[in-house]
């Protein structure tokens, strides 16, 4: 066999997947444009039904974030979290206190009327999620798309694979690298607690067991709206971020820095550790973790999609077809 002739049989073929590959960038893997020609309205219509969800409800920007990342932590981002049943990881309880999921049917329910049966839960899920973040006041990136839809759910997987309020340090970097997810992701999107509220059942650990590492004064209001004994209080909420609890900020990061993390698992990312030096860049530059945060969530997104022909589109988000 000639030079030649063994170059181009080398050479053609990756020119050739080179062509498919720009001219089909939707096919094996998640791409931005993935709905332009089937449902080119989708963004928009889920945009609007964000919006107003978010404007009668402003925890529900919490919500939604929050689905997302349960989601994508349990076998993926496949909206295996909105499947109702028993078993099913929606009635797991590590995702008890989990809440949005009728807006989530609302944000389906327009996205059908305009192209029935094209655009997953899955989808909707992470674009809901950017939109929310963008509603208050958080940053923007563009979404990847093609995800589907799960057949099943699974609720062990959920005990075993979502991280918990008290985790250590350690262990929170080990769940995070397990999705694929770096040190500095799973710092940034702990950032997300810039917004919603959390249940004294989660923080009771923090304000009672351990008081090393907690601002006194915050400990003492805690205290006052979470008795020691459970289940006592166990629903009362608290703000994650007690400066600024509806505004996508860096504030949840100052607060670390003066002890006021309301979770163990927020208190650890600054406690003396190998990761207070991010915390400290994201209390000097805000623009680094916008931009941090929106590049951890694209990752987070890419956690095992299904794509091609596994899985389905639902019609419905709590049920599967
Ligand atoms: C759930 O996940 C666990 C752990 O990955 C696995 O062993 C089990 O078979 C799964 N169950 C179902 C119903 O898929
Ligand atoms: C974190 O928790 C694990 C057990 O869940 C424990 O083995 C480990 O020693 C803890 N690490 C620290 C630094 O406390
Ligand atoms: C209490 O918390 C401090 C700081 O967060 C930590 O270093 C220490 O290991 C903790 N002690 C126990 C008994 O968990």
């Amino acid at each position: 066999m000639g030079y030649h002739k063994s170059l181009r049989m080398i050479l053609v073929p990756i020119v050739v997947l080179l062509v498919s590959v720009n001219y089909m960038p939707c096919k094996a893997q998640l791409c931005p444009k993935f709905y332009d020609d089937t449902c080119p309205s989708a963004l928009a219509t889920i945009r609007d039904s964000v919006s107003s969800a978010v404007s009668s409800n402003r925890r529900m920007a919490a919500f939604l974030i929050r689905l997302h990342f349960h989601d994508c932590f349990v076998q993926g981002c496949d909206a295996s979290i909105l499947l109702e049943g028993t078993g099913s990881e929606k009635e797991s309880p590590m995702n008890d206190g989990v809440l949005g999921y009728e807006a989530i049917d609302d944000i389906k329910a327009a996205v059908e009327s305009v192209c029935p049966g094209v655009v997953s839960c899955a989808d909707i899920l992470a674009v809901a999620a950017r939109d929310a973040s963008v509603e208050v006041g958080g940053p923007s990136w563009e979404v990847r798309l093609g995800r589907r839809d799960s057949i099943g759910t699974n609720a062990s997987q959920a005990i075993t694979d979502i991280p918990r309020g008290h985790n250590n340090l350690s262990e929170l970097i080990a769940s995070f690298d397990r999705k694929g997810l770096s040190v500095r992701d799973m710092v940034a999107l702990s950032g997300s607690h810039t917004i919603g509220m959390a249940r004294c059942v989660r923080f009771r650990d923090r304000i009672y067991d351990n008081t090393s590492n907690i601002d006194a004064s915050f400990a003492a209001n805690l205290r006052s709206n979470c008795p020691q004994t459970a289940p006592n209080g166990d629903g009362n909420l608290e703000p994650l971020d007690l400066q600024t609890p509806n505004t996508f900020d860096n504030n949840y990061f100052r607060n670390l820095v003066t002890r006021r993390g309301l979770l163990t698992s927020d208190q650890v990312l600054f406690n003396g550790d190998s990761t207070d030096s991010i915390v400290t860049e994201y209390v000097d530059n805000p623009s680094l973790f916008d931009s941090d945060f929106a590049t951890a969530m694209v990752k987070m997104g890419d956690i095992e999609p299904l794509t091609g022909t596994s899985g389905t589109i639902r019609t419905r988000c709590n049920t599967a077809n």
